[in-house]
């Protein structure tokens, strides 16, 4: 598609000039002969690049400017004038044109600066997009009265440096949540660092957290800032918390009562100024009763406690993620966005979800790549459940070898991002070979597929042919 470029100019004889030299580079051209017809003009050809004069009777350049800017930023715009005043190209500046150009025009420095402003804009609207998205990934989406509840305990604590414990079950957006807290305090343009108690293994959970100095232990050959010492400022999430051995606890209390840490290896100590939130899906109340887990750091951490229920006690939550996650991943995939009927919605509200949020946003990304209509049905809805909390009832369902083999290969559900493709793949197979009567030169030719390819997948993923009856 040609980009289009709108030239704003009072004299008749820049707007033809302009006018030739982009034409003949092979851009669409819009020309407007002041500020007023230049706005309504972005508004209805939505240009890619303006070029845009200063002195015009009427509404003046940098007013055109301001207005263009404010309706869209991203929008790349070219200041041409006659009078090279060091005032207004700085306030041009100051309004957001990216270049100044000078009259008498000169077709060098008209293409150079079209090229340049071409690939900002780009880049500004990839930026936006990115940006969007990564907002989008962070929200914190639900209507029920108890994630308004959540979301009011946000706002309250979000200002505030106390400490807040983030306690539910596996999936329920607690680190949503934590982000959420650092996002709207006064440290949300500080770093947000996040620790994963569980999964750092013990010999090194210290080091990881307080950092280390060179030569502190064996294999400490260069000196490392703990995670404390880098979220200086902001907040540090601790997550998983209820995982910490007893002495990491010990280490981490006195953080939070003296303010301060030491590397390992260094006697100094460094003060700092550190938010922490935690979180965990055990019982830690139970976890104190058993000794493993210290009281007095427990009423350290829960200064600020927030109980997140699980999904299945909030199902007024599940038609609004579901639009969300369509959205999603409909932006992700450059899809067009997918209805689910309301029956379809109906039976996702009637699901278990063990996994809560994590699982039902699995199983709307598998509902959208496995469905090939425009709608999501009920039906669409249930045999994903079925496959996903029963397997081997969901193959004994369908009495054959094709689904019963597969729950006996690739066990319980899909865990890992591959296993999931691989699951997903192998279903589409199925129910494709099934809708073609197990015809492999058919189904081949319809999914678009070599049949030798098709054949591989056979064997990959030992898909056999159903015997009726
Ligand atoms: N209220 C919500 N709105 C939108 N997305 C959500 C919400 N809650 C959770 N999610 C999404 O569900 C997934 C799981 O959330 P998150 O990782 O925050 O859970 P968690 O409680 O930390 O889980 P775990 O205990 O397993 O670490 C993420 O993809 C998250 O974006
Ligand atoms: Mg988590």
């Amino acid at each position: 598609m040609k980009q289009r470029i709108l030239v704003v100019d009072d004299e008749p004889a820049i707007r033809d000039t302009m006018r030739m030299i982009l034409e003949y580079d092979g851009y669409d051209v819009v020309l407007a002969a002041s500020g007023q017809e230049a706005l309504q003009l972005a508004e209805r050809d939505n240009p890619d690049l303006v070029f845009l004069d200063v002195k015009m009777p009427g509404m003046d350049g940098l007013e055109v400017l301001g207005r263009l800017k404010a309706t869209n930023e991203t929008l790349p715009v070219v200041i041409v004038s006659a009078h090279g005043s060091t005032t207004t190209a700085l306030e041009a500046g100051r309004l957001g044109a990216f270049r100044f150009i000078e009259k008498p025009l000169s077709k060098d420095y008209v293409l150079d600066a079209l090229r340049e402003g071409l690939e900002l804009g780009t880049l500004r609207r990839e930026n936006r997009t990115l940006r969007t998205a990564l907002e989008s990934r962070h929200q914190l989406i639900g209507e029920s009265a108890s994630l308004k509840q959540i979301m009011e305990q946000v706002r309250r604590a979000a200002p505030t440096n106390a400490t807040v414990l983030i306690l539910g079950d596996s999936g329920v957006g607690k680190e949503l949540i934590a982000r959420a807290i650092h996002r709207n305090s006064l440290r949300a343009k500080e770093r947000f660092v996040q620790v994963n108690c569980a999964a750092i293994p013990e010999e090194l959970i210290e080091s990881e957290l307080f950092g280390h100095e060179r030569g502190a232990f064996t294999g400490a050959t260069e000196k490392q800032t703990g995670k404390f010492e880098q979220a200086d400022r902001g907040t540090i999430f601790l997550d998983e918390v209820g995982d910490m051995s007893a002495r990491t606890q010990a280490k981490v209390l006195r953080v939070l009562q003296e303010g301060e840490v030491e590397r390992l290896g260094s006697a100094k100590t460094i003060k700092l100024d550190v938010r922490v939130i935690a979180a965990t899906n055990k019982d830690l109340e139970e976890e104190i009763a058993e000794g493993r887990f210290r009281e007095d750091l427990y009423f350290r951490l829960s200064v600020i406690p927030i109980t997140v229920p699980p999904l299945r006690e909030r199902t007024d939550d599940i038609p609004a993620l579901v639009q969300h996650f369509v959205a999603q991943f409909s932006r992700d995939s450059n899809r067009r966005p997918t209805r689910f009927a309301p029956g379809a919605i109906d039976a996702l509200k009637h699901a278990r979800w063990r996994g809560n949020i994590r699982e039902l946003r699995n199983v709307i990304e598998r509902l959208l790549i496995m469905s090939s209509g425009d709608v999501i049905e009920a039906d669409d809805v249930r045999s994903v459940l079925r496959v996903d909390s029963r397997p081997s009832v969901a193959a004994n369902a369908h009495g054959g070898a094709a689904a019963a083999s597969h729950s006996a290969s690739s066990g319980e559900r899909p865990a890992t991002l591959r296993e999931f493709k691989e699951w997903s793949e192998r279903a589409f197979l199925v129910e494709k070979l099934r809708e073609f009567s197990w015809n492999i030169s058919r189904t081949a030719e319809v999914i678009d597929t070599p049949r030798s390819n098709l054949y591989k997948k056979l064997e990959q993923y030992n898909i056999k042919q159903e015997t009726e009856g």
